[in-house]
């Protein structure tokens, strides 16, 4: 009786020595929610830094951005000046992140490549972003509502 006692408080033990090791966190653990503050950083960097409402915000007949639908996905509506052969003419909706996952809009706005590694077209920028502004973007965007269908 008592080895058996023995071995379940080893075991027991030993799993709580591994799963609160750093390396266990680091891989396993979940990332913290987000924070108002990360929110409120994502919106700035959105709004006032890289301008992303430029392009993924439809404008109205007056040429002003239409807030109310937010970041909901646009037509392109300029031109170069030489033609570039994979110049899109959408930008996709972005509140409520419909389409990707966090994870995969953070490549996006880390390295400038789509889910399946393929770089984005322009006038998409290929942005380096560091890895926490990009989790604030997300999370602003995340915090938006998306298009009701
Ligand atoms: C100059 C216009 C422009 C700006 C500014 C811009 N984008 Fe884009 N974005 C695009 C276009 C066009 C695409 C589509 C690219 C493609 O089809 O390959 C795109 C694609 C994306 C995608 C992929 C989404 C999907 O569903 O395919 C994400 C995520 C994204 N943009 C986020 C952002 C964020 C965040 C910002 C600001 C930090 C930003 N974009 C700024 C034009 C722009």
């Amino acid at each position: 009786m008592l080895p058996r006692v023995m071995l379940v408080c080893v075991v027991v033990v030993s799993g709580l020595i591994v799963t609160s090791s750093n390396a266990f966190q680091k891989r396993f653990a979940l990332p913290a929610p987000p924070t108002k503050t990360d929110i409120e950083r994502g919106r700035y960097l959105v709004e006032e830094v890289a301008k992303c409402s430029e392009c993924h915000t439809p404008r109205k007949p007056n040429g002003e951005l239409d807030e109310a639908a937010w970041l909901r996905g646009a037509p392109i509506w300029i031109q170069p000046v030489a033609r570039i052969a994979n110049w899109a003419d959408r930008a996709p909706a972005l509140a409520g992140l419909p389409s990707f996952t966090d994870v995969q809009a953070e490549k996006v706005l880390e390295d400038g490549t789509g889910p399946n590694g393929e770089e984005l077209r322009p006038p998409m920028h290929i942005y380096h972003m560091a890895p926490a502004d990009a989790r604030a973007i997300v999370a602003y965007l995340k915090s938006l509502p998306a298009e009701v269908h």
